[in-house]
């Protein structure tokens, strides 16, 4: 892998063109494998399937590996306090785009976590890309640690303070990746018609927990 300054730490994100990976149809047979597995769309979530249990990585060769080199990728950058989480596959579509409700506005996530979206089709406006903010995302330590349990149902964790204009829509072609920190300000774009479409897998990776207690517990599982 060459060596790619992510500079999230002080931009809160890095997009990433090229297909750096190297990504081909075989990530894409994955892909539908997943998707279409009752095992891992079984979750609740609209056209997303989960895959929780890093165990299962190994089943497929080519996602493991896409894995491995982002997570070594983050690491190089000095974000090495943090683990697996779990990877999305999601399938956005026009149909379940609504334009005042999370996460189609600007927001940042309750639980903070590094993330990598890799985009497995080409994505352009019309196909709902992310869009970021550039700042540094400590700025919005404070007001994540203020968010009540039951921030969601009043969507406490809107953005107000920044302009439609301080967001960029990060297009990219097939292997496009995107690294942010949930911290940074964030949205999903508008999905605009049927032909819309945006295939990402998303790899979510949170901090080690400090709680020695936790961690305990953490690791007997
Ligand atoms: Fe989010």
């Amino acid at each position: 892998m060459p060596d790619i300054q992510l500079n999230i730490s002080s931009d809160g994100y890095k997009k990433i063109d090229n297909n750096i990976f190297y990504l081909d149809n075989k990530i894409l047979e994955e892909y539908e494998n997943i998707y279409n597995d009752k095992k891992y769309s079984d979750n609740g979530y609209e056209n997303t399937s989960i895959i929780n249990d890093q165990k299962d990585l190994i089943k497929f060769n080519n996602l493991n590996k896409l894995n491995q080199n982002i997570l070594s990728l983050i690491k190089d950058n000095k974000l090495d306090n943090i683990e697996f989480d779990d990877i999305w596959f999601v399938k956005s579509v026009e149909s379940i785009y609504e334009p005042k409700k999370l996460p189609f506005i600007p927001h940042i996530d309750k639980v903070r976590k590094i993330k990598a979206m890799v985009y497995l089709n080409d994505v352009t406006i019309e196909d709902g890309p992310l869009y970021m903010a550039k700042v540094d995302p400590n700025n919005y330590e404070n007001f994540r640690k203020e968010l009540k349990p039951d921030y969601k149902k009043r969507q406490e964790n809107e953005i107000k303070n920044l302009k439609i204009e301080d967001y960029s829509p990060l297009n990219g072609n097939f292997g496009t990746t995107i690294f942010f920190d949930t911290n940074a300000p964030h949205f999903a774009g508008k999905i605009h018609n049927k032909n819309s479409l945006r295939k990402i897998i998303r790899f979510n990776f949170r901090f080690k927990s400090q709680n020695p207690i936790k961690n305990f517990f953490r690791n007997l599982f």
